[in-house]
């Protein structure tokens, strides 16, 4: 495999409230230590470049938690960071997760002063009630204000991009509520949306509620049909699924969302960061940092990294992983880049277990690409676990 890092990812923990639904590593402070954190990241920078290098980069994403709360200054600090260190390819994606409303959003147009190209919304429905039942923060009309925000800087040029979250298959939402909030989300010119099925995570308080019997569970059926719908809900707007979960205008598709779902490496940084470096004598490794926030603070404090996993990934494992990523894209699995990593009698064996699919018509096979035919999608899961 090629062994250059060109991707880094920058987790953000904080956020104003932590919404029933979410279990990814975040932290709701009273004060957020915006100075502290950021001078953790850059320790952490330090640290993990140490013995590995990076190239220049293509791609930086500040993901969370809500990252807009961070502040322009200290984004433009870890940028100087990289750019000092390890430099930028031409034209790199430079993507910042922000919420609506003024408060979590921040002022947009200075964190695009400050290198951000690319902006990514959480905004989930376009409807008070379903906000509300999804235990958001914001309302739709700021919702409508954020978006009215990133169309004026996309207008304007100083962003490239800019992309919607949507979460659909909320107890209660129809197909109309779907078309509404897809209309409602690209009038405003956005490039791309990512539209998520809700999803009953263990832990959460709406498990508890669902198991209590004050939620209703998410109706498989209408999810289902919720994903089918929303291509052709997309086309008119110019955007075409690109993966499961992910549709774009043409050359707006996430380049760092795709160098993960092509095995490519990447450097992680962050409470609950998870990222994949090359190893010698090995394809690579996957560390994850520990989601105790307090924990990471005092870890990096001591200069040590607050690491609590570290796997060594050998060529069945990373195979394993790019069948699970690259079905899901509408190009499909790259069988020759599979072989140049791999190996090319790899290719073969998967090709033979994929033939009972492919003859089924439940996969397609064409230009070098193995995918995963429309009707098949919501039967992903069982045909990947066919092929691995
Ligand atoms: C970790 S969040 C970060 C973005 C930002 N803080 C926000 O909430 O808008 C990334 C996205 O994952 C999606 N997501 C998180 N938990 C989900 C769940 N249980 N079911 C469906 N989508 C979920 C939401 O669309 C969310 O915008
Ligand atoms: S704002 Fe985003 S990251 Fe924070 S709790 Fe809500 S869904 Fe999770």
């Amino acid at each position: 495999m090629n062994q250059a890092v060109r991707h880094v990812y920058v987790h953000f923990p904080y956020c104003l409230h932590r919404c029933g639904y979410c279990d990814f590593a975040t932290t709701v402070a009273r004060v957020i230590p915006r100075e502290r954190y950021l001078q953790q990241i850059l320790t952490e920078l330090e640290l993990r470049t140490a013995d590995q290098p990076l190239a220049p980069l293509e791609t930086v994403f500040f993901g969370g938690g809500t990252p807009s709360l961070w502040g322009p200054a200290a984004i433009a600090a870890v940028l100087a960071w990289l750019q000092q260190r390890a430099g930028f390819a031409q034209e790199p994606e430079i993507t910042l997760e922000a919420n609506p409303g003024a408060l979590e959003s921040g002022d947009l147009a200075a964190y695009a002063a400050a290198g951000i190209n690319r902006v990514s919304v959480g905004i989930q429905a376009l409807q008070d009630t379903r906000l509300r039942a999804l235990d958001r923060l914001h309302d739709a009309a700021a919702a409508r204000q954020t978006l009215a925000q990133l169309g004026e800087l996309l207008a304007q040029g100083r962003l490239r991009s800019a992309n919607a979250d949507l979460i659909f298959g909320v107890p209660g939402q129809t197909m109309l509520d779907l078309r509404a909030d897809v209309a409602g989300i690209l009038d405003y010119g956005l490039s791309h949306l990512s539209a998520y099925s809700l999803t009953v995570e263990a832990g959460t308080p709406l498990a508890a509620q669902v198991k209590r019997g004050l939620a209703a569970r998410p109706d498989d059926d209408l999810q289902a049909a919720m994903l089918d719908a929303l291509p052709a809900l997309l086309a008119p707007y110019g955007l075409a699924r690109y993966e499961v979960s992910n549709y774009a205008r043409p050359g707006h598709a996430s380049r760092h969302n795709l160098a993960y779902w092509t095995g490519r490496y990447y450097l992680a940084v962050g409470v609950g960061a998870h990222g994949f470096l090359p190893q010698p004598g090995a394809i690579g490794v996957r560390y994850g940092n520990t989601r105790k926030h307090e924990a990471w603070l005092r870890a990096l404090a001591a200069g040590i990294l607050g690491e609590d996993l570290r796997e060594t990934i050998d060529a069945d494992q990373h195979q394993d992983e790019r069948l699970l990523t690259g079905l899901r894209l509408n190009a499909g699995l790259d069988l020759q880049a599979l072989a140049a990593d791999l190996g090319d009698d790899r290719r073969l064996a998967l090709l033979q277990r994929a033939a009972p699919a492919l003859a089924r018509g439940d996969l397609w096979l064409r230009d070098g690409h193995l995918g995963v035919m429309p009707a098949a999608l919501a039967r992903l899961d069982s045909l990947i676990a066919e092929l691995a």
